[in-house]
């Protein structure tokens, strides 16, 4: 596990889109692991910059997405597949049918546990992901895979913790219905990436990041699996690192 500190947040949006470049350049078609939530947006909108300055292309690009809520439409405004849409895939050249974000609409635990099993093949069809971008989120989850997530887990059905309800409820409107379950990607899926790279800013995030880097191996701390992962990068920012 390699750890970087740097000292703004822009900086380590900026690093993590030399890295997604990097990536880009290097292999014929590249297949990138992407995440949702607040901490990514500004890695998104540095790659859009570069893509409008012609300094990338996504053309040969196949992504997927970490998780999705349960319940919702893609087409719902809280959706990740809407927020992925909003912050990259609408502004870049990536071809749409070549972006993947797990299929969770239905409340059907057979057609859901058949769309995890869908969503892992497409992975293994697609020859596997050559890095997958990462948050992560205040009870040390990566993905949705809250703690007490078996570090073998694959793409599966969810339930969302307490604090991870709470923490996301900002986004959804007073009364308005909001998911507790996700299919996500298992920490399993995740290791199984040739490289990957998490990024972490701000201080609310610094107990999670010391229990990932610092803590034991934990399934109270799902992050702490990439302490077994040869090729995963932290990036942090000095708010998140405060407590290294
Ligand atoms: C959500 C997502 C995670 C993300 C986490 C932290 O729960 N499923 O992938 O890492 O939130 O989000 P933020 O970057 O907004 O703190």
């Amino acid at each position: 596990m390699q750890v970087i500190i740097l000292p703004s947040a822009r900086d380590v949006a900026l690093y993590a889109a030399d890295c997604v470049v990097d990536v880009i350049d290097a292999r014929t078609n590249p297949v990138l692991g992407l995440a949702t939530g607040s901490t990514p947006i500004a890695l998104y909108k540095e790659l859009v910059g570069r893509y409008q300055s012609k300094q990338v292309s996504f053309r040969h690009t196949t992504s997927f997405n970490l998780d999705e809520y349960i319940g919702i439409a893609d087409s719902h405004e809280q959706s990740y597949r809407t927020f992925m849409n909003r912050h990259l895939f609408d502004a870049i050249d990536i071809i749409a049918t070549n972006t993947h974000v797990p299929l969770a609409e239905s409340q059907d635990a057979g057609t859901l546990k058949k769309s995890a099993q869908d969503y892992e093949a497409s992975i293994q069809q697609a020859g596997g992901i050559d890095l997958q971008i990462l948050g992560i989120g205040l009870n040390g989850h990566i993905g949705f895979n809250e703690p007490t997530s078996s570090f073998a887990s694959r793409t599966r059905i969810k339930t969302l913790s307490e604090s991870t309800v709470v923490a996301n409820k900002r986004f959804f409107k007073d009364g308005e219905f909001q998911p507790h379950l996700a299919l996500t990607m298992g920490i399993g899926t995740i290791l199984d990436s040739r490289a990957v790279l998490l990024m972490a800013t701000g201080k609310a995030k610094a107990e999670a990041v010391k229990a990932m880097i610092e803590g034991p191996l934990s399934a109270m701390c799902p992050a702490s699996a990439l302490q077994l992962h040869e090729t995963a990068t932290i990036v942090l920012d000095e708010e998140a690192a405060s407590l290294l």
